[in-house]
């Protein structure tokens, strides 16, 4: 038990060692917002609103697309090029949306 608090902890401290970056999401958006509005609100239903949605959620979403799990022949091109870390800041900027 005391093994497994100190390995949680252990893993908290490396989350928080690369700790989402929002100001780097936001400007990594930049190149999603054409199509998912400014700041992921989304003008058109033909593209999802992302802003306000859970990081977690986003960050599943991203990684599929970019795996090939999911696939959409406008989103797919676009997750490609992300790296954990573009998904981890895009998520967070993309949560901390109203
Ligand atoms: C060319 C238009 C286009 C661009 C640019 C684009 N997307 Fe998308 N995105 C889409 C479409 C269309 C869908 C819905 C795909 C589907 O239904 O599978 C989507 C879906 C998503 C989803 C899943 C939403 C959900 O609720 O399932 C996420 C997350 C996402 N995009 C994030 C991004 C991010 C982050 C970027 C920038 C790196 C980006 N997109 C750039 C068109 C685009």
């Amino acid at each position: 038990m005391k093994k497994l608090i100190v390995a949680a902890a252990l893993s908290v401290l490396a989350m928080g060692a690369q700790a989402a970056d929002e100001a780097a999401g936001k400007a990594k958006y930049a190149s999603c917002a054409g199509c998912h509005g400014p700041n992921g609100k989304s003008a058109s239903p033909a593209f999802p609103t992302l802003a306000g949605k859970d990081a977690a959620y986003i960050t599943a979403a991203l990684n599929d697309y970019r795996s090939g799990k999911k696939k959409n022949p406008m989103m797919s091109p676009q997750a490609k090029g992300l790296t954990d870390a573009d998904i981890a800041n895009l998520s967070a900027f993309l949560a901390a949306q109203k």
